[in-house]
């Protein structure tokens, strides 16, 4: 039997409707949700999801600040740039597209971010509050992927989740906030031993890897949910993902597509983030 699919593009309409929502009413009350986004260098793949943040953004009442530099900027032009938007009060939230040039440290730029003001929760404290099980901010792809759970009523609490791939942007904060949801996790990275012998124990199985169809069917329990995070595009632009989808959703219960799936999700996550820094904003003005 053909797996369901979780659909990333609808679910992703119904959150953004409540979206446009939430910044109407934010920007009735003099707090319109702000974000910058920097992009430093001429990444065609970046500059794609750049702009579909700044469109998402535009369409859903939130304020956006697109900064684009060339690959040449330096990394003490950008620190000046950020502890602008950090100090700009219209700005609740700041991206900083990865990957950076080589010549500038990552590390030293994300850790320049308010943390109030870190969407993507990369920073130290964020990642520490999001260890210790209080996330303020949470990670928009693994957020996403939270969502999309919910969305089919997963019961999460004692299932088993193998996340492959352990990243800081989804591996690591993926496998958090599914322990956080009472599942109990394993882990892979590119030196585990015998991948498949893990994964297939999963009842919910995270790919994010960004290998090409890296998770093939006979690598996944029969019903299990499957989440395609990676993607890829090759020299055509032909879409390329962790899971070898039209074999996987013979032997799936859910499964995402690429494109569609998680994708959207992510976009939708920064937005949702972007509101409620602003919401924190409101409150702690009116709490002065
Ligand atoms: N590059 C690829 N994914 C991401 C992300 O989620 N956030 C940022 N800042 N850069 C990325």
């Amino acid at each position: 039997m053909s797996a369901q699919i979780i659909n990333g593009n609808l679910l992703a309409q119904s959150i953004r409707e409540d979206i446009a929502k939430r910044a109407a009413e934010l920007t009735a009350q003099g707090e319109q949700p702000g974000l910058a986004v920097i992009l430093v260098g001429d990444s065609a793949a970046s500059m794609v999801y750049v702009m579909n943040k700044e469109k998402a953004c535009n369409a859903n009442g939130i304020y956006s600040v697109l900064e684009k530099y060339d690959a040449d900027f330096t990394e003490a032009a950008l620190l000046e740039r950020i502890d602008a938007l950090n100090n700009d009060p219209k700005i609740h939230g700041i991206l900083v597209q990865l990957p950076l040039p080589a010549h500038i440290d990552e590390r030293k730029v994300i850790e320049a971010i308010n943390p109030e003001k870190d969407m993507d929760c990369f920073s130290v404290v964020n990642s520490g509050n999001l260890m210790v099980g209080h996330p303020v901010i949470r990670p928009c792809t693994p957020y996403g992927v939270m969502k999309m759970l919910e969305s089919i009523n997963y019961p999460l609490r004692g299932a088993h989740a193998v996340v492959v791939g352990a990243s800081n942007i989804v591996g690591k904060p993926m496998a958090m906030l599914l322990l956080q949801a009472g599942a109990t996790i394993t882990i892979c990275n590119s030196k585990t031993r015998d991948l498949a012998f893990h994964t297939r124990l999963a009842d919910i199985l995270i790919a994010a890897t960004g290998r090409r169809n890296i998770i093939t069917a006979d690598m996944i329990k029969p019903g299990a949910v499957v989440i395609d995070v990676g993607v890829e595009r090759d020299e055509n632009g032909k879409l390329y993902s962790d899971v070898d989808f039209a074999n996987a959703k013979e032997v799936a219960g859910y499964i995402t597509p690429v494109p569609g799936g998680v994708g959207p999700m992510t976009i939708t996550m920064l937005l949702v983030n972007t509101i409620e820094a602003a919401e924190r904003r409101l409150r702690a003005r009116q709490q002065q």
